[in-house]
């Protein structure tokens, strides 16, 4: 029983560290899809917004109302539509991590 409880946990070590490693690069790829627009990091100037350094609640908020429909867009409707919950909180922690300049 024990023997079996240790190769458990031993087995389960890798995934979880795996799994850390993904969470702390997933965000920044997915924002690589964004930056053409909202520039290097969300730094966006002229006519499309600049999203660095939005918290992150706020970002999320305006991700699924962009995902639903509910907030008026030109061309987010089609890139949050893509995007799973998990997605847009890690871009979300990514840009709110940015300095605004
Ligand atoms: C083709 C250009 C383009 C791309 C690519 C793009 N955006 Fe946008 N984004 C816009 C425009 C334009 C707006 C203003 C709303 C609209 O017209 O759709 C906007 C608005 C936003 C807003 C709301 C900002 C505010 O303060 O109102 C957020 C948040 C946002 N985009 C996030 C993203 C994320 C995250 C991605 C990548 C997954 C992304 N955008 C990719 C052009 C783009």
């Amino acid at each position: 029983m024990k023997a079996t409880l240790c190769i458990y946990l031993l087995l389960l070590c890798p995934v979880a560290v795996a799994d850390v490693r993904a969470a702390d690069t997933t965000g920044r790829d997915l924002a690589i899809a964004c930056t053409g627009c909202h520039g290097t990091d969300g730094r966006s100037e002229g006519a499309i917004p600049p999203i660095a350094s939005v918290p992150k609640d706020k970002f999320v908020a305006l991700m699924k109302a962009f995902r639903d429909g509910s907030r008026p867009a030109t061309v987010m409707h089609q890139h949050a539509r893509g995007l799973s919950d998990q997605q847009i909180i890690a871009i979300g922690e990514y840009f709110a991590s940015r300095s605004p300049r």
